[in-house]
Parts: structure tokens; C-alpha cells; sequence
């Protein structure tokens, strides 16, 4: 844990800063998952403490860092291609600052390669020195080409944890709340443990402590955030943790994500089973319906194990959503393991299914294997599961027809159409506006592959 010393002193720095800021603007743009997202937050919240006004308009940007995502190559191409196109930017004005940190910047040949060929960068820093922007910017701001922050130590080490740091917040009524950082799975594909170090848990009562400040100030959906929720290991367990968190006064939503198979528990079940704050969607992820492929992975559950688990969810909880990620394409992943992965998916029914094709990360155990599948077989796979997946997607959808849902307000969509999302996290439109970050009902009249509609009652 970083002393409080350490947070008081970033603080310091902040607050000295805050005159020669005044009137000047930053952008934080995120391109990862929700826990990068909620990084992106707590950057933003140490920026504002800076001085700065957060914008989301490069041109009238002072300062722009870029929160990266290393887990796919499309990710990562993605972030390079902006840093390209912010060379020019750069030239025009030369005042403007650069900073790239997530999971791109824990990556040593990364971090070669920005020094090589993208010395305008000012700044890198890793993941877990978020506590330290305040500092990181001051010493940008005093010149002196590209500076890199990352904590040096082995991976089967790194992983720092600071409590008190300020956050802001995207949203007044959605919320996210990182409950741990860090994966000590190590998945055979996945650059995650890599880039984010070992597993650390928040202590129990500052989670619950910020439910309660966020639900006090109004907030309708708060979202407990980890890799792999259920290997939380605070003063309480993780099934204790949501439960005391859904028992905090306020009319509000709890979520997680995400939960991996061979941990979600019969209690985790039992608990949202039997509190209506928590909102009945379940995110788990089974990647592969073959247990040679699973086994490959090292996912440590079988097919027949994923499948227990995911009726024993429908059991408990007959409204639930189901959602999931899978991976189209693990090398050596046969034609009759891939169609086990489709039936599997026909079998479970889930609401909606993320859908990946492998990516070979470098440090990881499958982008060494033999047997890489070529792209155009992989396309060719997510196809026919996306075909499927989305007859699966109507077929469940069409069952709330005539239903009436509890629906959270996000106001008007881009084409004017008032839209929220359900407890099941669905999206859902209506016929009349209802303001952002109200609850309403909605009786369900129609039914897409990936939303629903009706009438507010
Ligand atoms: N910790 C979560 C879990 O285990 O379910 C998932 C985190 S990961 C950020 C989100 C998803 O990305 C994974 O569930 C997996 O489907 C996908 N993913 C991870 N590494 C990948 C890779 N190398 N290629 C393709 N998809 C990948
Ligand atoms: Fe990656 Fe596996 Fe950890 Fe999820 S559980 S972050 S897929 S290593
Ligand atoms: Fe990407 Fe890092 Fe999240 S690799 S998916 S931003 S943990």
C-alpha cells in the first residue's frame, strides 16, 4: 500500500500546480476495459486536482494522455495509429503535452519503441503509478524529452495499491469501483498478469465506504470492478463484500465483473439470488467449449463444469442474463473443437456473447504454440458463431415481450430515441423521455437481437 505520506505529498504537488493551470484543459481518452476506464477516472480526478479543465476536444487540448489497452494487437494498433496522427498536432503546437500509461506502457518493447520512434511523447507510465500523475506532470511541464515511470520490479512482484487519491467520474449515476488489481491466472493467451501485475485486493472497508459516498450522492448503478472478483481477499469475501455493499441504503443497483468459472461460488450465487439490489446479470466468461482447448488455455474448468455452473445461475435466478467472452481461433483449436464451442453456445443460450479472435501477445505461453490458425479461418469461425449467437440473442430476447422491466434512464440516444439500460444490462428504448439517471419502468413491446423496446408505464 503507498504510504499516505506519499498520497499527501502528490497532493502537494497538485495543489502548487493549480495556479500555473488555471484556465488550461487535458483529455484522458481510454481504450481498454472497464477497470481501464476506472484508471482513466482516477487520472482525471488527479488532472482536475492539477488545475486543469477536462475537455474532450483534442484542439483545445493543453494536455492529452492516452490510457492504453494491450490485450488484442487491434487494441494497440489502434493507440499507435492516434500517437502517429498526434505528431502534427504536436509540431502545430508545440506547448501541447503527450502522456501514454495503461497496459501498452508496462510493456518493455513498447516502451522501446515510443522512445525509438515517438520521442514527442513526454510521458509513459505504468499501471500501477497512477498516485504519482501529479508529480509526472510537473516534471513535464519543466521540459526535457521523454520521460518513462514503470515500476521495474518481475512480474511475479509489481503491484502497488493507494487508497485517497481524488476520482472523476464520468457519470453522476453509473459508477465504477476497482474492488482489486492485478490476475494471477495466467491464462495461456492473455497479457493481463503481465501488464498488470499480482492479484491485491482493496481493503473491505474502503469499498464499502465508497458504495456509500456514491450511493449518498445519488448514484443508481455502481459496479464492483476486478479481473477476477472472486479471488478478492480483503477483510471479507467477496460474496460477504457485494452483499454488505447491496445492503447500503439507497435505491440503486449493484454489479460485478467479472467472475471467473472455476471461482464463482454457490454462495456468489446465493447472494444475488437473494438481494434485489444486485442486478441480476452474470458476465462468465467460458472461452472454449472443448476441454482439450480450456486445458490449452489453462483455464482450469471443464465444459462439463462451465455448463453446472451456468444452469445452477439460471436456476437461482430465472430472469438473469447471461453474458460471456470467447476466443475464435486458440492455436491448434480444431474444426470439431470450434463447433463444440458453437453447440456449447446453443446449449447455454447466452444474452449476449463477446467474441474474440485470438491475438497472439508476445510473452505468452499460446503465442509461442504451433499450430496458429490463419486469420481467414478465424473470421470465417466468428461468423457462423456470430450467426448463431444472434439467433440465440433474439430467441432470448423475445421472452420479455410483454414484460415490464425496471429500467435505468440515459437520457436520448444519438438519433433523439430515450434509451437506459435494464438490471439484466440490456438496452432498452422508449417512447418518452425520462431524465439521465432516473429509474422508470417499461412494459416491453418489441424485441431486437441486442435491445428492446416499449412504453414507459
Ligand atoms: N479477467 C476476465 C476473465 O478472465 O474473464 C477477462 C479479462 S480480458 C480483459 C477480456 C477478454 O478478452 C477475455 O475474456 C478474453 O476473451 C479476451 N482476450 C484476452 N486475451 C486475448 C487474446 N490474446 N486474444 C483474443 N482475446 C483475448
Ligand atoms: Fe486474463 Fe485469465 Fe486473468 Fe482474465 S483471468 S485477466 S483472461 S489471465
Ligand atoms: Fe486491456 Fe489492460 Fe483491460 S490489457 S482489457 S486495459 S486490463
Amino acid at each position: 500500500m503507498i504510504p499516505q505520506e506519499e498520497i499527501r505529498r502528490q497532493a502537494e504537488i497538485a495543489s502548487s500546480l493549480r495556479g500555473r493551470l488555471a484556465g488550461k484543459k487535458a483529455l484522458v481518452r481510454t481504450f481498454g476495459c472497464q477497470q481501464n476506464e476506472a484508471d482513466g477516472e482516477r487520472i482525471a480526478g488527479a488532472l482536475d486536482a492539477c488545475g486543469y479543465t477536462l475537455t474532450e476536444t483534442l484542439s483545445e487540448a493543453d494536455l492529452v494522455i492516452l490510457n492504453t489497452c494491450a490485450v488484442r494487437e487491434h487494441a494497440e494498433k489502434r493507440v499507435l495509429g492516434v500517437i502517429g496522427s498526434l505528431k502534427k498536432e504536436k509540431e502545430r503546437r508545440p506547448s501541447l503535452l503527450l502522456g501514454m500509461c495503461g497496459c501498452m506502457a508496462q510493456e518493455a518493447h513498447r516502451r522501446e519503441q515510443l522512445k525509438r520512434s515517438y520521442p514527442y511523447v513526454d510521458f509513459v507510465f505504468g499501471t500501477d503509478l497512477l498516485h504519482k500523475v501529479p508529480e509526472i506532470v510537473a516534471n513535464a511541464l519543466a521540459g526535457g524529452g521523454q520521460k518513462q515511470y514503470v515500476n521495474d520490479l518481475p512480474h511475479d512482484q509489481f503491484g502497488e495499491l493507494s487508497e485517497g487519491t481524488p476520482v472523476k467520474r464520468t457519470s453522476p449515476y453509473r459508477a465504477l469501483v476497482s474492488i482489486m488489481y492485478g490476475c494471477d491466472n495466467f491464462c495461456s493467451y492473455c497479457i493481463v498478469p503481465y501488464v498488470r501485475g499480482r492479484e491485491r485486493s482493496r481493503p473491505s472497508d474502503a469499498v464499502l465506504r465508497e458504495v456509500r459516498e456514491l450511493a449518498e450522492s445519488g448514484c443508481r448503478d455502481i459496479q464492483l470492478l476486478g479481473q477476477n472478483v472472486n479471488s478478492y481477499r480483503g477483510e471479507l469475501s467477496f460474496p460477504a463484500l457485494l452483499e454488505r455493499a447491496s445492503q447500503i441504503d439507497g435505491d440503486f443497483w449493484m454489479r460485478f465483473m467479472t467472475s471467473h468459472p472455476k471461482d464463482a461460488s454457490d454462495e456468489l450465487i446465493a447472494v444475488m439470488a437473494r438481494n434485489q439490489k444486485i442486478a441480476k446479470h452474470f458476465h462468465l466468461p467460458f472461452q472454449s467449449g472443448s476441454d482439450r482447448v480450456l486445458a490449452e488455455m489453462n483455464r482450469r474448468y471443464t465444459r462439463a463444469q462451465y455448463l453446472e455452473k451456468a444452469l445452477k445461475i439460471r436456476d437461482a435466478m430465472p430472469d438473469v442474463s447471461l453474458t460471456s467472452d470467447v476466443i475464435i481461433g486458440f492455436p491448434t483449436e480444431t474444426e470439431a473443437e470450434f463447433l463444440e464451442t458453437v453447440e456449447l453456445v446453443r446449449q447455454v443460450e447466452f444474452d449476449m456473447l463477446f467474441t474474440f479472435l485470438f491475438s497472439p501477445r508476445a510473452g505468452t505461453r499460446a503465442a509461442k504454440m504451433d499450430g496458429q490458425i490463419p486469420h481467414e479461418e478465424q473470421v470465417k469461425r466468428f461468423e457462423y458463431l456470430s450467426a448463431v449467437q444472434n439467433e440465440v440473442a433474439q430467441k432470448r430476447n423475445d421472452r420479455y415481450v410483454g414484460k415490464t422491466l425496471r429500467v435505468l434512464s440515459d437520457g436520448t440516444d444519438e438519433n433523439g430515441i430515450p434509451t437506459g439500460r435494464c438490471g439484466q444490462n440490456k438496452i432498452v428504448t422508449f417512447d418518452r423521455p425520462v431524465p439521465a439517471g432516473r429509474f422508470c419502468e417499461v412494459k416491453i413491446q418489441s424485441s431486437r437481437q441486442y435491445a428492446l423496446s416499449g412504453t414507459v408505464v
